[in-house]
């Protein structure tokens, strides 16, 4: 095996650290890649979904015989036509798969339908017949916290935070924060087909970012064994999060249609049926309050953290407990308290989108930085700088960061590009009608399911040597657009010392790969990419010996992709497997309940980001010129499609810090089309600098991290920092529209 150079000193890579075309780029590029909608089974029908239009409803009747007798109708069912149990599995079995006695949120499913045209399916929803009794409503954070009403609910105590508050000698600043919900956004909505495989099962294809997940709510409401499910991702047009849990629903009621009539049945959503009733980021509030002494060292931290969790758990628990552990920021905080609530309300359920629970408490506890640094009187750089952690300190945890701890290098890089010490004291003096202000955000990630997810952390991959030397991958976790393939191709080639271009990795699919636990987490260069290395190398190992007595210069360190399928014959001429399943497990994490201590994630990512706006003081409207966006990601595998990643999280952390929200009202969703739910565009992207740093991570391939999602996660608090610093004017609820800077101006 390998070993890894110690941080700083490289190793002779040929394929790893390279800038390599995606392999999947042609055929998405040119318009050949299959998405669930391209399709067509012979004898498909199209399904349809009846939804609650209340966000809580007895439900007295449901009538479908009018629907049935439609033209082209093969269908109608409910809850009672469920063979299995009426629950999509998740955390807990609270997931209702079709409403029964009561509706808990506008958009949940209470019929379906499958008939022969869309038009019938379409049309047949009208007539079914639901009678409601509508019920009061929980709505709000506010109100379910004051019914109790929890989701789930975590903790830190550490230390004495009492004794820092009432300590005379210590300046402490207490607020509270808001951020909204925020959709995915995905080009493609959620989709899947399914049909009966006439041996007894049944294959679900779709846009999927768990194909597993999708495997056991599948068995679980036809009553069948796993193993007769089959479960198969096509091409996806984006995840975010929100084909991580949500596509179970489509999943489910896609199969038991297909179940009921022995036939193949399509289920795409539409735009707004997808914003209705699918996972989004749940709306956060926090209160956030911190002690410093007068030199600017944070004695202690007092946070409660709340999440509208929506009608049931999903993926609530684990998403609140993201946000929980990294509740101080990449800070040293000795006393801590910190309470955290996923609050159950009448709304849609709220799941897992980039960032998982941190972005929400990130926004506080960034702006609340550089609102305790004005109160201080220092620099916000220079306050962090006191306080950051390094190699040696311990999180809020009790985490000992032993390694891979690259913050202080990605602060300094990132300054030195946004070049902060020249335009910093410059901005900020403005009193004209457009103003400029710089603000900085850092933030920390854990890499991986971490102490919460144990049970799914292992992943395999399949890796198969044909008689050519070409190579075919299958591995659990799946091609969102974030660019597995480039990466875990390049990752196989470096081990193999084969050209990359004879390896293919193909489509996920659950009777092909042991689950290998979700694709989120920024999990999978890690998981997938150790599972890949750990494959190569069993194969490698058994070609050893075989081609020693052989002039066949291949194994490294010397690199010579020409004589691969040479040394690939002439060991299959000896009857070597070629072929090998890898498994990665990876090292133990920890988590005490009680106290909210251990090291609950296995390394972590570190980020840092600047923003530069200007803002117009007649209109509120705040234009972003200039982002520096910088992690340390340990080893990038990939520098392109790393600076992709930075580039498409910055872009979604300036919609959540300016214009992204959604508007309720009783529960429903009014801006539930692209027209009405704005993003940014190519015409909002402000002059964007990647920055990689490289600590390297010892059990990481190559030393690799993750970087998913860490991109989006600090952008809002940079923003709202600079619009601080241009007007003077801290706000402490995003989006920062123009209304609400403007209003801000005007108080
Ligand atoms: Mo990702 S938000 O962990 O699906």
């Amino acid at each position: 095996m390998k070993t890894l150079g110690p941080e700083g000193v490289s190793e002779v890579l040929h394929t790893v650290g390279k800038p390599m075309r995606r392999p999947d780029a042609p055929e998405k590029v040119q318009g050949r890649a299959v998405y669930v909608d391209d399709v067509h089974p012979a004898g498909m029908l199209y399904a349809s979904v009846v939804r609650s239009p209340h966000a809580h409803a007895r439900i007295k009747a449901i009538r479908t015989d009018r629907a049935r007798a439609l033209e082209g109708v093969w269908t109608v069912m409910t809850h009672q036509d469920v063979p299995g149990k009426n629950i999509i599995p998740m955390i807990k079995d609270d997931w209702i798969c079709l409403a029964s006695e009561e509706t808990h949120h506008v958009g949940e499913a209470i019929a379906l339908i499958a008939a022969e045209t869309r038009e019938a399916a379409q049309k047949a929803m009208e007539l079914v017949e639901v009678d409601y009794e509508v019920l009061p409503a929980v709505l709000t954070i506010e109100e379910g916290f004051e019914r109790e009403d929890f989701l789930a609910q975590w903790k830190i105590l550490k230390g004495d935070a009492d004794s820092a508050f009432s300590d005379p000698d210590n300046v402490v600043l207490e607020e509270y924060y808001r951020t909204p919900y925020q959709e995915h956004a995905y080009l493609e909505t959620n989709g899947v087909i399914a049909q009966p495989d006439g041996m007894g099962g049944i294959l679900i294809q779709g846009s999927l970012q768990c194909p597993h997940y999708v495997q056991k709510a599948v068995a679980t409401v036809l009553d069948i064994e796993m193993a007769r499910v089959r479960i198969v991702q096509l091409t996806t047009g984006g995840g975010f999060g929100g084909k991580e849990d949500a596509p179970s629903v489509p999943g489910s009621h896609c199969a038991l249609l297909a179940w009921k009539t022995k036939r193949p049945v399509k289920l795409v959503y539409t735009r707004e049926e997808d914003m209705i009733c699918m996972s989004k980021r749940h709306p956060g509030k926090v209160r956030y309050r911190m002690a410093c002494n007068r030199e600017g060292i944070i004695q202690a931290v007092d946070v409660d953290y709340w999440l509208n969790g929506g009608a049931y758990v999903t993926l609530s628990p684990v998403v609140l407990w993201r946000g929980l552990v990294h509740a101080a920021g990449p800070y040293r905080v000795q006393n801590v308290r910190v309470h955290a609530y996923a609050v159950r309300t009448d709304t849609v359920p709220c799941g897992a989108f980039r960032g998982f629970g941190e972005p929400q408490i990130v926004f506080a506890i960034e702006a609340h930085m550089d609102a305790m640094a004005r109160l201080l009187g220092l620099d916000p750089v220079e306050f962090r700088l006191k306080n950051v952690l390094d190699y040696g300190d311990e999180t809020i945890t009790g985490h000992k960061l032993e390694s891979s701890c690259g913050m202080k290098e990605v602060i300094e890089k990132v300054l030195e590009k946004a070049e902060w010490k020249e335009r910093y004291p410059r901005y900020g003096r403005d009193t004209g009608r457009l103003r400029k202000g710089l603000g900085l955000a850092l933030s920390y990630y854990g890499v991986g399911l971490g102490a919460l997810g144990k049970h799914l952390n292992p992943a395999a991959a399949n890796v198969v040597v044909s008689a050519d030397g070409s190579i075919t991958i299958a591995v659990g976790t799946t091609e969102l657009g974030q660019g597995m393939f480039t990466v875990l191709t390049q990752i196989c080639a470096e081990e193999l010392g084969c050209d990359p271009r004879v390896i293919r990795l193909v489509e996920p699919d659950t009777s092909r790969v042991p689950d290998s636990g979700p694709t989120v987490a920024s999990r999978t260069t890690l998981m997938s990419g150790n599972a890949v290395r750990n494959a190569c190398q069993q194969i490698k190992e058994r070609m050893e010996p075989h081609l020693q007595d052989q002039v066949i210069p291949w194994t490294s360190p010397s690199y010579r992709p020409e004589t691969w399928p040479q040394a690939v014959s002439s060991c299959l001429q000896k009857s070597v497997q070629m072929s090998a399943q890898g498994w990665s497990v990876p090292p133990k994490t920890s988590f005490d309940v009680d106290t909210g201590q251990g090291d609950p994630y296995v390394t972590y990512t570190w980020s840092a980001n600047t923003v530069e706006v200007t803002v117009d003081t007649e209109t509120g409207e705040v234009v972003v010129d200039r982002l520096v966006s910088g992690h340390d990601v340990g080893k990038i595998i990939n520098p392109q499609t790393g600076e992709g990643q930075i580039q498409g999280g910055a872009m979604q952390g300036l919609g959540y810090a300016l214009v992204e929200e959604h508007i309720l009202k009783d529960g429903r969703i009014l801006n539930n089309q692209f027209s009405n739910y704005i993003i940014p565009t190519p015409m909002d992207t402000p002059e964007l600098i990647p920055v990689i740093v490289e600590h390297r991570y010892p059990w990481g391939p190559y030393g690799a991290k993750g970087l998913g999602e860490t991109p989006m996660i600090a952008v809002a608090p940079a923003v709202v920092n600079a619009i601080a610093h241009a007007v003077g004017k801290h706000l402490k609820e995003i989006p920062a529209t123009p209304e609400r800077v403007w209003e801000a101006l005007n108080a």
